[in-house]
């Protein structure tokens, strides 16, 4: 086991309605003026824009708004969200939405609390020494950026997406009703289940560390999610299978499932996050179109907990040698992946890669995490590049 320290300093207000209490919460933590952030509509539609500005206006709170944040949202809209906070003297920032409400948010928070160019933060150059402030009224269950220290960002120059971490930019409440999520198409609460058990599943095949206790957390979680995510399938309006949904995003990503373990393998998102810069696809969904490829390619370097994974979480049983037990692991994953509508290659992905386009992103990826990554299997720039080409 790993020493860790773990710090989760998001209050978390959970259930129906919970919405209703932004203004009281937002002045518990010294707001005054607040810039209402948020995507490309849905919370216009659902009305709970409204319900929040209504809200606000009887507190006595200002605010201004800016909408806009795109799914691997664009840099170009944090600075706007910069430059409206100096104009305006906003001193705490509420995202409505996703991950990319919210991730936009916080880098608009870097942005004002320091000086000089806030994309410095995601291109490895120096580290914030502050955010703003930041509340959350979460719409969808998938990133975890309600609890987590990570933003990521898009530059729209050269489609770079990167990810930035700093416990300043770690919400200080997340309001959590899963009434919310109702509104989802299908498509987008199939890709945050699949995200929230990526986050879990990135920490869990790793071969530095583990304990007991974190293993058995993130194995119940994993299925938690599987189970859930079948019965939103066929019956969307699950109140009670939304509630298991969403609390599992939060604990999936605010490092519980993390303690004690070298930090785990993040390889599968690394090479997403190449697809969700060029090709604007939806976090989820490049998740599952990667997985298999890369678990097919490192679970010989890994077999303990591919095999673990196999008749813990994946209930395939225990016939056979370890390596055809983990690999029924690997298969009965990709058997989830499609029955909740999940790609499983890059084609299903509707993604159209010349060997030329995979080369690029093998490059970037592998310049992004400094060369080499992975705890599951360090992998470089060739290796990233045959797991791309697995995917097609
Ligand atoms: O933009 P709007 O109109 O709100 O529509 C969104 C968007 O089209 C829609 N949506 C959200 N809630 C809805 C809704 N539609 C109807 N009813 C609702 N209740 O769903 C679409 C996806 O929203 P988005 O915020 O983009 O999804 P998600 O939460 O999956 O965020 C994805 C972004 O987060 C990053 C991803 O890379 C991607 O850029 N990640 C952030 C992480 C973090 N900060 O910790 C970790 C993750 O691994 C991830 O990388
Ligand atoms: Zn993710």
């Amino acid at each position: 086991m790993f020493d860790f320290s773990y710090f989760t300093p998001t209050k978390v207000v959970f259930g129906r309605n919970t919405e209703s209490r932004v203004a009281h919460l937002i002045k518990e933590y010294g707001g005054t003026k607040i810039l209402i952030h948020y995507g490309g509509g849905s919370v216009v539609r659902s009305g709970l824009l409204q319900r929040v500005t209504d809200t606000l206006d009887a507190a006595g709170l200002s605010y201004v708004t800016l909408g806009g944040a795109v799914p691997n949202p664009h840099l170009g809209l944090v600075y706007e969200g910069i430059e409206l906070c100096r104009r305006e003297h906003v001193d705490f920032l509420l995202a409505l939405g996703g991950g990319s409400a919210i991730d936009s948010a916080k880098a608009i928070g870097y942005g004002v609390a320091n000086e000089g160019d806030v994309w410095d933060f995601y291109d490895y150059k120096r580290k914030a020494a502050g955010c703003l402030p930041l509340g959350v009224i979460l719409t969808i269950a998938a990133t975890g950026s309600e609890m987590s220290d990570s933003s990521v960002i898009t530059k729209e120059e050269g489609l770079v997406k990167r990810g930035y971490s700093s416990d300043f930019g770690r919400p200080r409440f997340a309001i959590m009703n899963p009434e919310l999520t109702m509104t989802l198409p299908d498509y987008q609460t199939a890709c945050g289940c699949t995200d929230i058990m990526m986050h879990t599943m990135e920490r869990y095949f790793t071969n530095g560390g583990n304990m007991e206790l974190t293993d058995a957390l993130a194995e119940g979680l994993l299925r938690t999610v599987k189970k859930n995510a079948l019965i939103l399938r066929d019956d969307p309006a699950d109140y009670d299978a939304r509630a298991e949904v969403m609390w599992a995003g939060s604990l999936a990503h605010n490092g519980l499932t993390g303690c004690g373990n070298d930090g785990g393998d993040w390889m599968t998102h690394k090479l997403e996050h190449e697809l969700g810069g060029l090709y604007d696809v939806a976090h989820g969904a490049g998740l599952a179109a990667i997985w298999g490829s890369w678990a097919r390619y490192v679970f010989r370097n890994c077999l303990p907990r591919f095999r673990r994974f196999a008749v813990n979480v994946m209930e395939v049983g225990e016939d056979g040698t370890d390596e055809e037990i983990a690999l029924r692991g690997i298969e009965a994953m990709e058997d989830f992946y499609r029955s909740i509508h999940m790609p499983t290659n890059l084609r299903e992905l509707g993604v159209k890669a010349t060997d030329e386009d995979l080369r690029l992103m093998a490059h970037k990826c592998a310049v992004g995490v400094g060369g080499k990554m992975g705890s599951a299997r360090v992998l470089d720039e060739e290796d990233m590049l045959a797991i791309y080409r697995a995917s097609m």
